[in-house]
């Protein structure tokens, strides 16, 4: 049996495999910065074609994109709503307040799944006294609610909304390729109706780095400018984009292959008496501990060889990937099984 550390502890800890290396080895570049890097260009045709939207720009982050759409949709002074578990408001080093300078407004969904009833509650009469609701940005997958895919009808009565409301909606989709593959749709379906998204091809798709804004052809140009505020601009960046283009020809279909891993892990640790898991919807698996906490659990894991990452204080996140195979994760369960039995 191989003594291998196995590393659940994100979708980002994948390493580039030899043929994307050789892809990228041979990527034609130029410099993106100065006139043009036809590989980048590429990769964002192909990236606005599967998400449906007239136009795309590639970034160094998921962050960077992200905050560059809600940049594009907000003032300062207004207010954004969105959901109070979004990676938007939690991870990013409260970037929106720093950078576009508006006020977010948390909303709380169960399982993180934003609802058109929930920001019709949310929303705020006209007034000079109260903020203007400039914006809604919603999370799908949503990464802290354990890969929670947001249903097809329930976006679409999110959509329907917003654009009644008349402000734009931009959908953090960092995993939405997980979103689609779970549901059996296209990308482009799930982002119908969002002004702009972002999705992440460091993730389950294996890059070692890069994320794409998509979205109408005029707020992309403006999103050059504020992508070069930000630092993000990147010169010889074809040799990062043409691994995203490898990753979308053969690394997509896969996904369903990181689902049943998740589903194995959980369905393999039900019944547990410490470790209780949730049922998965993706590639995520949330553990929850009784009578441990994930610090002391995690220190006993990583001992036993299997990395996870704490997400509360008895909450620990398991993430299947690409480098992680069934035998893996079935090696995974048995370890966590009998680590956390006593
Ligand atoms: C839902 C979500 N959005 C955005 C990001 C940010 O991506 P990056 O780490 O590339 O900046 C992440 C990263 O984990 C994420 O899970």
């Amino acid at each position: 049996m191989s003594d291998r550390v196995i590393d659940l502890r994100s979708d980002t800890v994948t390493r580039p495999s030899a043929p994307m290396r050789r892809a990228m080895a041979e990527a034609e570049v130029g410099d993106d910065v100065l006139d043009g890097d036809p590989t980048t260009r590429r990769l964002e045709q192909r990236v606005a074609e599967l998400l449906g939207k007239e136009a795309a720009l590639f970034f160094p982050s998921g962050i960077q994109a992200n905050q560059t759409g809600v940049w594009l949709h907000v003032e300062r002074g207004t207010e954004l709503i969105l959901e109070a578990g979004a990676h938007l408001l939690n991870y990013e080093s409260a970037a929106i307040a720093g950078l576009s300078g508006a006020q977010v407004r948390p909303v709380t969904a169960p399982d993180g799944v934003l609802t058109a009833e929930l920001v019709a509650q949310a929303w705020r009469p006209v007034s000079a006294h109260e903020p203007r609701i400039c914006a809604v940005a919603a999370e799908n997958t949503h990464n802290a609610a354990g890969g929670r895919v947001t249903p097809v009808d329930v976006w679409d009565e999110l959509t329907a909304l917003v654009a009644d409301r008349g402000v734009p909606l931009h959908l953090d989709g960092a995993r939405l390729w997980n979103a689609a593959v779970a549901q059996g749709v296209s990308p482009a379906r799930l982002a119908e109706g969002a002004t702009t998204v972002m999705v992440c091809l460091s993730k389950g798709l294996g890059c070692p780095v890069g994320s794409c804004l998509a979205g109408p052809a005029d707020l992309m140009e403006r999103a050059v400018t504020i992508r070069c505020r930000l630092g993000g601009g990147m010169r010889q960046s074809g040799i990062l984009a043409a691994a995203g283009l490898y990753a979308l020809e053969h690394n997509l279909s896969r996904l369903e292959e990181d689902h049943a891993n998740a589903r194995l892990l959980a369905e393999r640790l039900e019944g547990h008496e410490v470790v209780r898991p949730l049922e998965p919807d993706t590639n995520i698996v949330m553990l929850d501990l009784v009578g441990a906490t994930a610090e002391a659990a995690l220190a006993r894991l990583a001992d036993a060889g299997v990395l996870l990452l704490p997400f509360g204080p008895t909450r620990l996140r398991a993430v299947a990937h690409l480098d992680v195979s069934r035998d893996d994760m079935i090696r995974a369960a048995e370890t966590i099984a009998r680590v956390l039995n006593s």
